[in-house]
């Protein structure tokens, strides 16, 4: 008997930590009838969008280093939509959305890329942008660190080394963050929880003792031939 009450106490527990985890996510495909849509269905599918969303969920809170809800943005759920627009895919507030059309026209595995976007978007969820004032081009960086580190950075992205500003965007910043962190772990996880409230390039002084374009030229050296 008492064994049982420790277990069923063990299962309330258990059932209350995942209840204070989870997301609902819903994925809808507004395209369903262009050709974009269907190769949505065919080749990536609801029930894989559904699992990828919860596993990079998971991986994004785990790289920002939010153990807990206190740490995280309070949403309910995320929505992903496949639909006709330009670009390949944008996040706003609690929403992602990937274009039908790039999903249509690419080439290699599209399962693999679209679940590098997804990776890119679920990070743009949950990424703190200094209340707005972080530059476009870090928070781009910033998400783009999550996809290199979940393993899906594509082919095309430029290499370590190469760009002409630090923030450019997207994979050139990935790669000098990634620089970054490799001068200090958790670098990255630290400069999204200071851009909660605010920005400053001088979060770059405060936790690696070099401002950020000293940090652009170090890296540019490094990567010199
Ligand atoms: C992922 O799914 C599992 C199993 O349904 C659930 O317990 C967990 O809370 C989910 N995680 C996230 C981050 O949504």
């Amino acid at each position: 008997m008492a064994k049982f009450v420790v277990i069923l106490s063990c299962l309330a527990l258990i059932s209350a930590i995942q209840g204070n985890e989870a997301v609902q996510y819903t994925v809808t495909d507004k395209a369903a009838k262009t050709p974009g849509g269907a190769r949505f269905a065919r080749d990536i599918g609801v029930r894989y969008t559904l699992q990828a969303m919860n596993t990079s969920t998971t991986f994004i809170w785990r790289i920002f280093r939010q153990k807990s809800a206190a740490d995280r943005k309070n949403l309910q759920k995320v929505s992903l939509f496949i639909e006709n627009m330009d670009g390949v895919a944008y996040a706003t507030g609690n929403q992602i959305h990937v274009s039908a059309g790039y999903i249509q026209f690419y080439v290699a595995s599209v399962k693999n890329e679209f679940t590098g976007v997804l990776y890119y978007g679920m990070a743009r969820v949950w990424q703190w942008d200094g209340n707005g004032k972080a530059p476009g081009g870090l928070t781009q960086g910033i998400a783009d660190y999550a996809r290199l580190k979940a393993g899906y950075a594509p082919s095309h992205w430029v290499k370590p080394g190469q760009g002409d500003r630090w923030d450019e965007g997207y994979d050139v910043t990935a790669r000098f963050l990634n620089y970054c962190n490799g001068l200090k772990s958790g670098f990255v996880a630290n400069l999204n929880k200071k851009m909660r409230g605010g920005y400053s390039n001088n979060y770059f002084v405060e936790l690696l003792g070099k401002t950020v374009d000293q940090l652009w030229v170090d890296y540019k050296a490094k990567y010199e031939t």
